[in-house]
């Protein structure tokens, strides 16, 4: 049998960071999808090809082989993560075959891990029968997601799990209906992170100044509840303007950089109604809100010198592609 699964990639309107403290965060569902293809071969390996993160690899079936390639190639940790766990929850006596593929940027802050995850879990429960709810696999996939950055909120495997757009605090999510079409623009600004040193810098500020950062987290939740109020009245001026708010937020936890207040200046100057980092920061992808009429005006402004993703929500989360006995 073969099996394709999809999972969607995600931005963080307002709350990334802050999340983790427990404030509450609002994320949404992209277009960009990461697609995961599982068949069962007779030789007792793990066979996998993911063409867009250059990774040909063929590793034996035991945990012990799965353990020592993960220290010689990190970009291999959630995708063997992802079949350590399904092995200690099903007998495998056959091998896999895995073909990935990505449309999500690597390390641009898009949830591009936790997609991957979601889409492979999602694959392997339809392939060998697990009969995984979403929210084992949702939790399955924050698993992974602690063995790719170390104390991640929950939020990405989440909305990645379900799609559309979440409210999402301390580990609970409620849908959000977005009653229009929300225009996204994403600026990738190809400066390369990883989410875990940023969540890591975050806590090291946040313990030097615990009371001064406790105000930035509650001012962000109740930015993250209006936020809410807003995008489900549609009322984009004023998601604009707490977008921009978020931001100056994320630039007081040290989030931010140069090069990220240049690039955020001069989006500004092109008359957007807010603009902001998405996800961990330090460089990633910027998201900015723009009037319908505006907005694919900026888009073309910007692409003549930046990475632009011009994106909507997507309400698919996890999704079965394909399956053939
Ligand atoms: C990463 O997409 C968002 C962060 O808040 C980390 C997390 O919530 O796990 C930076």
């Amino acid at each position: 049998m073969e099996v394709t699964a999809s999972a969607p990639g995600k931005i963080i309107l307002f709350g990334e960071h802050a999340v983790v403290y427990g404030s509450a965060a609002i994320a949404i569902a992209i277009q960009t999808r990461a697609r995961a293809t599982v068949k069962s071969i007779p030789e007792k390996r793990i066979l996998i090809n993911a063409r867009d993160m250059n990774l040909i690899e063929k590793i034996p079936l035991d945990q012990k082989a799965i353990e020592f390639k993960l220290k010689e190639r990190k970009m291999l940790t959630p995708i063997l993560n992802c079949f350590s766990i399904i092995m200690q929850q099903a007998e495998l006596n056959h091998g896999i075959q895995l073909e990935l593929e990505s449309d999500i940027p690597i390390g641009a802050g898009l949830g591009s891990s936790a997609a991957v995850s979601v889409a492979i879990l999602g694959a392997l429960n339809e392939l060998l029968d697990m009969k995984m709810d979403l929210e084992t696999i949702s939790s399955n996939a924050l698993e992974v997601e602690r063995s790719v950055h170390g104390t991640p909120s929950g939020i990405d495997n989440t909305i990645s799990t379900h799609g559309s757009a979440i409210y999402y605090k301390r580990g609970e999510m409620q849908k959000v209906r977005v009653p229009f079409n929300i225009p996204l623009l994403i600026l990738n600004t190809s400066i390369p992170r990883r989410t875990g040193d940023l969540v890591s810098l975050v806590r090291r500020k946040y313990i030097s100044n615990r009371s001064v950062f406790n105000s930035i987290f509650q001012a962000i939740d109740k930015i993250s509840s209006k936020g809410r109020f807003l995008l489900e009245r549609g009322r984009l001026s004023e998601l604009g303007e707490l977008m921009n708010i978020n931001q100056g937020l994320l630039d007081a936890m040290g989030v931010s950089t140069p090069p990220i207040s240049d690039i955020i200046n001069e989006i500004r100057s092109l008359g957007v109604l807010g603009v902001k980092i998405t996800g961990a920061g330090g460089g990633g992808s910027i998201i900015m809100l723009c009037s319908p009429r505006n907005t694919r005006k900026v888009a073309r402004r910007l692409s003549k010198s930046h990475d632009i993703i011009q994106t909507s929500l997507s309400s698919d989360g996890l999704k079965i592609e394909k399956k053939m006995e």
